[in-house]
């Protein structure tokens, strides 16, 4: 008999095909009663395929009594409670670094977009405005100070491209990394005072929820610019929105937000803005690499072999 794989949320299609060719496949985001097809279905329950922002919610967890393994579509875990993963012998495997240069690619663009005003400049020209004017100056990211909240794996791939891009890379993370050639801060006020831009890379987690707070931006100031990559959970979005709206912040490109897919309809009319709808792998190539890694993880469960990228 097929292992019975709960699949919470859509994914491309050749990893629906690899799925359901090797499992029976519970499409929960399609079941109209959810509960339904839990009880229906839930003994022959073995694997849950979800992606990163949907996760495993504990209370869905806890009816499946023979769950054996969560293979999350996105390397972001917050969605999953891994310690009652670990504590119920449940594996957990997500998608790293595959997404790497696809995240840090776009925040490279976010950044030129917001500091270059990209969006507003593609209006004003197709709305045939510069017949009347030029467009106003702009500001650009050669020269300036930048900031990383979360040296790890993808924040790396952003300060090299920062590198490129003639900025002064430092960083702030829980832990100093030596080897690294970028200047540690202590405290992620102390960083935020001193640069022209904050960009957002760490995990999502108790520890760093709302580690962005209205202090660090107001560090940050009326001529810095924030760029949230990581969760909408770090950063304090009542306080982002006022900032942005009285100017006390600059600036900010945002490809996540607290409540996804809602926005704070209040960024809607600020021009000192970029909104990305959480894009930062969304690409084909990115997106093929990350569901090979998900069909690879539950293959080798299933085979009884290591898991390529386990996280616990
Ligand atoms: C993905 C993410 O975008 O990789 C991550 O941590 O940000 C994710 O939310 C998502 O899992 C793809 O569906």
């Amino acid at each position: 008999m097929k292992p019975g794989i709960l699949q919470i949320a859509p994914m491309m299609e050749h990893v629906e095909i690899a799925l359901n060719n090797a499992y029976t496949v519970f499409r929960y985001w399609e079941a109209t009663d959810k509960d339904a097809l839990i009880s229906a279905s839930a003994a022959t329950i073995r694997g849950v395929a979800t992606s990163g922002h949907h996760g495993c919610p504990e209370a869905l967890m806890d009816k499946l009594p023979n769950l054996e393994i969560i293979a999350s579509y996105g390397v972001g875990y917050d969605a999953i409670d891994v310690a009652a993963c670990k504590a119920a012998g449940v594996h957990v495997t997500n998608t790293p670094d595959v997404l790497n240069d696809a995240v840090a690619e776009i925040t490279l663009g976010l950044m030129i977009a917001l500091c270059r005003r990209i969006p507003q400049a593609d209006h004003y020209t197709r709305s045939g405005r510069w017949l009347d004017a030029n467009y106003p100056l702009t500001s650009e990211l050669t020269g300036a100070k930048v900031g990383i909240l979360g040296l790890g794996r993808i924040g790396k791939e952003i300060a090299r491209r920062c590198q490129v891009f003639k900025m002064q890379v430092v960083y702030h993370g829980r832990n100093e990394q030596p080897y690294e050639p970028y200047q540690y801060y202590a405290t992620l006020v102390g960083m935020a005072k001193d640069v022209n831009w904050l960009v957002v890379i760490a995990p999502g987690s108790a520890e760093t929820t709302g580690i962005v707070s209205r202090q660090v931006m107001e560090a940050l100031g009326p001529d810095g610019n924030l760029v949230n990559m990581a969760r909408g959970s770090l950063v304090d979005e009542t306080a982002l929105v006022e900032l942005l709206q009285s100017g006390r912040l600059g600036g900010a490109a945002l490809d996540v937000f607290a409540q996804e897919p809602r926005v704070p309809e209040a960024l809607f009319a600020l021009d000192n803005v970029v909104l990305s709808p959480h894009q930062g792998s969304a690409t084909n190539k990115t997106r093929t690499a990350m569901g090979d890694l998900v069909i690879r993880n539950l293959a080798a469960h299933f085979a009884g072999n290591p898991l390529p990228t386990p996280v616990a």
